[in-house]
């Protein structure tokens, strides 16, 4: 292992810019193997610090030329070390000349400009600009841009960059130009270009002002027909963001572009939003229900960056948070309200309950894993090594969580009002997370001190909550206590406010009117209690019967609640809870539950039992036809793998592997009847439409299909494989590939051979062949390890290392999605990811970096697998030229 550490930037070392840049312009002469990037800075001192030179930030440039005022630089003017370049300004203004030569082509990282299928496309957060040209690329340095870009009109006849297109024209030698200016000043990682060949799909629509605005989805030529869904997105977002924060699309054009390399899902960039192809392209024949959902919110987030992120920008990057955990809370409200929109009065608050669903199964499984293991950091983090390696499920998906609690606290109203005076004190800066929760907390008058601690403290806080009836005084008392684990250089944890949603369910399964101590406003049925000290009562008056007490309703915090119930109430509270989101959580319980006892037997060799009572409760929610299919889908779905493996001390991937496919085989073969008449009575018929009743049929078909296949229940093969032989779209033909992949059916490897040949030439479709044959169990014992078939798929023609969804698709589901087959006993696995992230690290860090992590909990796992992945983390960190990227992941992995 390396001795050296890579140095961590602090916090607390912020200090404000010494010199302003007030305007930027930017000349590209786009070539493959050599752009020539033509930079004019016009400067401004700081007149509020103390004088220091103009500090600017390079990386991987060649530059050819330096000017100050017009005149080369003299060499004393200018210091340099690793990374940066110091110019000694003089005055009060001055204009820096810089000529650099890049070379897209040969830039696998996908971070500042690079090639990608013949076009040129830029993604320049974090810190990506720096890649393109010298410049103070820091998110407080905020600048007003224009932009020329000259390039092969054959190759690139399209030339896009932010903001309004001021002018375009033919120039000699078969090249054209076109010049960009943005109104609105901004930080160089909102800074985006695109030169390629594409064609659009063109809405023009009226804001709320009355303003007409164009609206551009930019694909490749075949996709046009991929653009629809998208397009709607936005326009829905746009109407909602007017509605709901009376906030308008500033510009009068907005784009999107779809492009096939990219590291992430997208990138808000100012008035030019680049996306990953995958969440944008969508046709009924080749993206599922979920397709359609994730391109929905991915759009929608972008575009709600507008306003948090871009007018509204982050001071460092410590902050990220601060844009990114309000624009996803602010993605999931739009979701929920589309949903709701969609689902009709009767069927809302359902359909919210299958969104706060999908959003909370995402941040236990993720986000509570990070929170703990070596890499747990607050939602503002004090340090870093790799800026990269803190886009995480914390600082976004804890960040919306925060959110939501302030949404909670201060209720609709309150947090628009909040809203409006951040707006009104901040257009057009760059802020910390204090500045916001100042703003909500003024707008208010509510005192929010402790509230911060939810931004500096790391870790999920635990929730423990009991309660007592006494029958003599009808009053019911729920004692409720926190407590937060440490975490790695967060010992002493002090107690969070912690909203705490609570609901008395009586024995007829009707909710009681609550009068909570010391109130008079009785009759709402659930109460959000307020949670600030380390142990807490809360006493109900006029409570006739003992209750049973439904907690956290809605999911109120982001915390793992600790609450003894027995079965009987388990399946009382799935059947009865009036929530729908417990009513849900109940199930996952008992659910899980079950199979950590299962486990624990497997473990010891000991016969498997399915308990009765737990089916029984499966099977009334099953046929609960009162309840939508989408949320009986959720509820029947088992709780996820990497999610118990944070649950079981120490982890054991290979008895959980067999207690769940117990589990699944039991299920389908006890309800096999039940599952039939679900496939027979959920078919849906007609056109394709992307809609939340027909998406949540096929949900549950789909899900029927799994358990049947499972447990290899011969009629439900058979629907299996005539859905896969006929179906008219991809829902329907991926659930019916992923039932006969997710069984020993001998029909499986015809149908990935038939769906390989019919999708051969659609990337994206066979990224989905990809992750199912990743994450595919044995389900037929005698089959090969699925890491062989990983080995193979690897040279597969599809399959390229230099595309992030391919590697995503095949290694990342074998990592993160197929634990018993990544965590064989012989520690093949952990070898094969050794080599992987190795490779991949020489060509992209980022990349690499998230595979990099599928092992940094390994301190769960039996002190067998332990020893095994602590042999490959340290050949990875002793690889030589190894990223900053890696390093961070396996030096804190390694850490003790
Ligand atoms: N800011 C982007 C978002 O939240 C994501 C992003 C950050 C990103 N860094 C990136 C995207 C690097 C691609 C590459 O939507
Ligand atoms: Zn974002």
């Amino acid at each position: 292992m390396k001795t050296e550490h890579a140095p961590s930037i602090q916090r607390s070392d912020y200090t404000p810019l010494a010199w302003n840049v007030d305007g930027v312009d930017l000349h590209f002469a786009l070539d493959p193997a050599a752009t020539v990037v033509t930079s004019r800075l016009r400067c401004s001192r700081n007149t509020q610090i103390a004088p220091a030179p103009l500090r600017l930030l390079g990386e991987d440039l060649e530059v050819l030329g330096l000017t100050v005022d017009g005149v080369e630089a003299a060499p004393g003017l200018v210091t340099q070390g690793e990374g940066w370049l110091e110019i000694a300004l003089e005055g009060r203004s001055a204009e820096v000349g810089i000529v650099t030569r890049i070379n897209p082509q040969s830039n696998t990282s996908l971070s500042g400009l690079y090639v990608s299928r013949g076009g040129f496309f830029t993604q320049c957060e974090a810190e990506g600009f720096r890649r393109i040209t010298w410049f103070p690329d820091r998110p407080d340095a905020m600048t007003r841009f224009t932009v020329t870009l000259e390039a092969d009109a054959a190759s690139c006849p399209v030339l896009l960059s932010n903001g309004n297109l001021i002018e375009q024209g033919p120039l000699a030698g078969g090249r054209h130009y076109a010049r960009w200016e943005d109104p609105f000043p901004k930080p160089s990682y909102l800074f985006a270009l695109v030169a390629a060949k594409l064609v659009a799909l063109e809405r023009r629509v009226t804001t709320a002002s009355g303003r007409e605005v164009l609206l551009q989805v930019w694909v490749e030529e075949g996709n046009l027909d991929r653009t629809e869904h998208a397009m709607d997105s936005l326009i829905h977002s746009m109407r909602w963001d007017e509605e709901v924060f009376g906030l308008e699309l500033d510009l009068d054009r907005f784009m999107i572009v779809a492009v096939s390399d990219f590291n992430m899902g997208a990138m808000e960039n100012k008035g030019l939003n680049i996306f990953n192809a995958k969440y944008v392209l969508a046709k009924p024949d080749t993206a599922t229900d979920v397709d359609y959902e994730h391109i929905e919110s991915v759009v929608a987030h972008e575009y709600f960056h507008n306003w948090t992120g871009n007018r509204v920008t982050c001071r460092d990057w410590f902050q990220l948070t601060l844009k990114e955990g309000l624009t996803v809370f602010r993605d999931q409200q739009f979701s929920a309200d589309m949903l709701a929109v969609a689902a009709g009065d009767a069927g809302a608050a359902s359909a919210r309950a299958v969104k706060r669903i999908d959003d909370v199964r995402v941040l236990r499984a993720v986000q509570f894993a990070e929170d703990a293991g070596p890499m747990a950091h607050p939602i503002r983090p004090d340090s870093y090594q790799e800026i990269n390696n803190f886009y995480t499920a914390t600082v976004y998906e804890k960040g919306a969580e925060v959110i939501r609690m302030l949404h909670t606290l201060l209720g609709a109203e309150g947090f628009r009002n909040g809203m409006d005076l951040y707006f009104s004190y901040h257009d057009g800066q760059a802020v910390t997370c204090d500045d916001f929760v100042d703003c909500m907390a003024e707008a208010n008058g509510h005192d929010l001190d402790q509230f911060m601690r939810w931004y500096s403290q790391a870790g999920t806080p635990h929730v423990k909550a009991a309660g007592a009836y006494d029958a003599a005084s009808r009053s019911y008392t729920l004692m409720l206590s926190q407590h937060t684990p440490p975490t790695p250089g967060q010992t002493d944890k002090q107690p969070l406010l912690i909203p705490v949603a609570v609901g008395l369910i009586g024995p007829d399964g009707r909710d009681l009117p609550l009068r909570l101590e010391g109130e008079n406003h009785a009759g709402v049925t659930t109460r959000v209690l307020e949670l600030s000290e380390v142990e807490q009562s809360f006493r109900f008056l006029d409570v006739a019967v003992e209750p049973v007490p439904s907690v956290l309703r809605g999911f109120s915090a982001p915390v793992i609640l600790d609450l003894a119930e027995d079965d009987a109430r388990l399946a009382f509270r799935m059947a009865h809870d009036t929530d729908a989101f417990n009513r849900w959580d109940a199930a996952q319980r008992f659910a899980e539950r079950v199979i950590l006892v299962l486990t624990a037997d497997a473990a010891a060799g000991r016969t498997l039992a399915v308990p009765a009572d737990f089916v029984a409760a499966f099977r009334a929610l099953l046929n609960d036809a009162a309840l939508d299919p989408a949320f009986r889908a959720q509820a029947m779905t088992l709780p996820s793998e990497g999610y118990l493996i944070e649950r079981m001390q120490p982890a054991d991937p290979a008895p959980l592997r067999v207690a769940l496919m117990h589990l699944m085989r039991a299920l389908g073969t006890h309800l096999a009847d039940d599952w039939l008449a679900l496939c027979r009575t959920l078919e849906v018929t007609g056109p394709y439409r992307y809609h939340p009743t027909d998406a949540g049929r096929r949900a549950l078909g789909n899900l029927a299909l799994k358990y049947l296949a499972a447990a290899g229940v011969p009629e439900g093969l058979a629907w299996a494989q005539a859905q896969f032989a006929r179906f008219g779209n991809m829902t329907e033909g991926v659930g019916a590939l992923a039932a006969l992949v997710q069984s020993a059916s001998p029909a499986r490897e015809a149908a990935l051979g038939a769906f390989h040949a019919r999708y051969r030439d659609d990337a994206l479709v066979l990224d989905k062949w990809f992750a199912l044959q990743a994450g595919a169990w044995r389900w037929d014992a005698t089959a090969a390890p699925v890491l062989e078939r990983v080995r193979a798929l690897m040279v597969d023609p599809a399959f390229s290392l230099a595309n992030p969804n391919k590697v995503y698709a095949l290694l990342g589901s074998f990592f993160r999605a197929n634990p018993a087959e990544f965590h064989a006993a012989d520690g093949s696995g952990y070898a094969f990811w050794a080599d992987q992230v190795i490779a991949l690290d020489a060509r992209n860090p980022q990349v690499a970096a998230r595979m990099a992590r599928s092992l940094e909990n390994w301190q769960r796992f039996t002190p067998a697998l332990q020893a095994l992945i602590r042999v490959q983390l340290e050949r990875v960190a002793g690889a030589t030229g190894l990223s900053p990227d890696v390093t961070e992941i396996v030096e804190k992995a390694l850490a003790d």
